[in-house]
């Protein structure tokens, strides 16, 4: 087995949950190429992702687009230095897709394999092509998850505070379907909100108590159904539904704005960066500009193509690592369980 040789091209592959992706980056983080085959249509029908139908379009995908990858970065497996794959958190049969086949390329090449976790590359995300992770507070929100979290260099992480129920995304989503709107719901929320009025309609905010870094976003879901049982025909109008659409969002972005305030202010850093799918949203994009010049603040975002799940900030997740002279045995197994801050 060779080792990685701090110039060659990474090819990493991300399989979590519903996106087949493949990048292949030059370090320290050029994107030669970054390609996502999405399977949302496929889990639409079911309003959520199923696994074992995640694995199969896996599986169908995997290769034809780490081929397409190749191409388009112009070089050859050959050419490779590592391979990585995201091997948790997330779907065990999903994960097992993109992690055997990225071990395989690894035996066939005698290059260095490595596994990765999702959650780590979401968090790397806004600083992608930087050789340096500055210590910042890190608010990760996506679909599975939704967390305040203190980096203080690659591999240091520790979690302030996460979601006891729903995730953001998931929040997003569960109150798009509530309302009749195709998953995955949250990017439709963000685009009907444009036409409405955020202060419509009051919702929930929880654990907004002092010194609290924890989500829950059950209850605001609990909140939009009764509101729906006792004001069906609004959903149906197009203004009632922007305005409705344009509330929610004000409900969790106001909570999302107000938790990561408080983990900045209390950890005496002035550096915001925030990752994963809702970091595409509008107002919380909007939102953490504002705060963060107000406060005086350094905010890193990533671009909106590396928000939701992609392969490009698995690769740069990888890179540091691969620098760092780390790399996984073959025979390690998937971790659907894993939590950022602690090596499997
Ligand atoms: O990071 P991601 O692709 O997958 C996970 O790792 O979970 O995040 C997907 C989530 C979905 O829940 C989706 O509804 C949400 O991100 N999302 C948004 C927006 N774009 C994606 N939520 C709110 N506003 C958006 N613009
Ligand atoms: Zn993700």
């Amino acid at each position: 087995m060779r080792h990685f040789d701090m110039q060659s091209p990474v090819l990493a592959i991300e399989s979590s949950c519903d996106e087949t992706a493949a990048a292949i980056l030059r370090p320290p983080g050029q994107i030669l190429s970054s390609l996502v085959a999405s399977q949302a249509e496929e889990h639409a029908r079911f309003g959520g992702v199923v696994p074992e139908v995640a694995s199969r379009n896996h599986l169908l995908a995997v290769d034809p687009l780490v081929r397409r990858a190749l191409d388009s970065a112009g070089i050859s497996a050959s050419d490779l230095g590592a391979v990585a794959a995201t091997s948790g958190p997330g779907l065990a049969p999903a994960l097992l897709v993109g992690a055997s086949y990225a071990k395989g390329f690894s035996l066939a090449l005698g290059i260095p394999y490595l596994a990765l976790n999702h959650l780590e590359g979401h968090l790397l995300s806004p600083f992608l092509g930087e050789e340096e992770i500055p210590h910042h507070i890190a608010l990760l929100v996506s679909g599975g998850h939704t967390q305040l979290t203190e980096v203080r260099k690659v591999g240091s992480y520790e979690v302030l505070g996460r979601t006891l129920d729903d995730a953001a995304g998931e929040a997003f989503d569960k109150v798009a379907k509530l309302m009749g709107l195709p998953y995955p719901g949250g990017v439709e929320i963000d685009r009907l909100a444009i036409q409405g009025d955020s202060k419509k309609y009051e919702f929930p905010r929880a654990l907004m108590e002092r010194g609290n870094l924890d989500f829950s976003f059950s209850g605001l879901k609990t909140s939009v159904r009764y509101f729906l049982e006792k004001n069906p025909e609004l959903a149906k109008s197009s203004q009632g539904l922007a305005d409705l659409c344009a509330s929610v969002r004000h409900a969790i972005v106001a909570v999302l704005l107000k938790k990561t305030a408080r983990a900045v202010e209390t950890s005496g850093l002035s550096r915001v960066a925030v990752s994963g799918g809702v970091a595409a949203n509008q107002a919380l994009r909007f939102g953490l500009q504002e705060l963060c010049a107000a406060k005086g603040w350094n905010l890193h975002l990533p671009s909106p193509e590396l928000t939701t799940d992609n392969a490009a900030m698995m690769a740069f997740a990888a890179i540091h690592h691969l620098r760092l002279g780390k790399s996984s045995p073959l025979g390690l197994e998937i971790s659907p369980q894993w939590r950022v801050g602690n090596r499997p």
